[in-house]
């Protein structure tokens, strides 16, 4: 059986487990640490190694990180410390924790481990993945495909961001009934499928386990339906895109 270990670097925790890739699904108990404040790249880096030596520093590690990623460096940080705009991620983990460390954005993370296992499992054409939390995430596949570091919470609407606008953050923050909230949610998805013209429109983040409060108010073409995977999508699919 094959296992890796994937570690989901989020704003207020960083949570790793060991995930059997065959089964799709944790072969651990999940280990969380909170995120240390300010949460700049020696300190995550060093937690990242605590996580990994809980599970016996194994040689392969795949993590996520909430920013735009390519080729293992940090290119953004939207809603996390701007010392990790231009870090070589990759690099930094790989010498904290003595192993081969492959970061990923984890929406895009979130959509590959749902692609694969979950919601999106043998749906073929375009697939859209979005994570809603603090920010708003995206995943674009099409035939299984992953288009990387899509941003799609980044979009302009009512002269904000998609994420200042509809976050799930933005929904406690302004105190929105789950129909207001679903009425901006509406807007944006509506916009997704007018660019993208997906066969299916996935939603995750930890907000999606209410989703019967809210996906059935939303009126789009494509089948939306919430993720599967829920919050151990963005570790199975750290330690997938680690095997990739
Ligand atoms: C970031 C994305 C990230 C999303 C969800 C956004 O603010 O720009 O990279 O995927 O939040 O964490």
């Amino acid at each position: 059986m094959k296992q890796t270990l994937g570690i989901d670097i989020g704003g207020s925790g960083i949570k790793g487990a060991m995930v059997d890739l065959e089964l799709g699904d944790f072969a651990s108990e999940r280990h969380r640490i909170r995120t240390p404040k300010p949460a700049t790249p020696d300190k995550v880096a060093k937690v990242v190694a605590e996580i990994a030596a809980h599970f016996g520093s194994p040689d392969s590690i795949g993590c996520t990180f909430p920013a735009i990623v390519k080729n293992g460096v940090t290119l953004s940080a939207a809603n996390v410390d701007k010392e990790w705009i231009g870090t070589d991620a990759g690099a930094l983990l790989s010498k904290e924790t003595g192993a081969n460390v492959t970061v990923v954005n984890d929406a895009d993370a979130a959509g590959i481990a749902e692609v694969r296992y979950g919601a999106g499992k043998g749906q073929s054409g375009v697939v859209i993945m979005t994570t809603l939390g603090t920010g708003i995430g995206s995943a674009i596949f099409n035939n299984g495909v992953l288009l990387p570091n899509t941003e799609l919470g980044h979009l302009r609407m009512n002269r904000k961001t998609a994420e200042e606008f509809a976050s799930d953050r933005i929904r406690d923050k302004e105190e929105l009934s789950w129909k207001r909230w679903a009425n901006r949610l509406e807007k944006y998805y509506q916009m997704l499928e007018f660019f993208f013209s997906p066969d299916l429109i996935i939603v995750g983040g930890g907000v999606s386990k209410h989703h019967q409060k809210f996906l059935p108010h939303i009126r789009v073409k494509a089948p939306i339906v919430p993720a599967q995977l829920r919050n151990r999508a963005g570790i199975i699919g750290a330690a997938l895109h680690n095997h990739l």
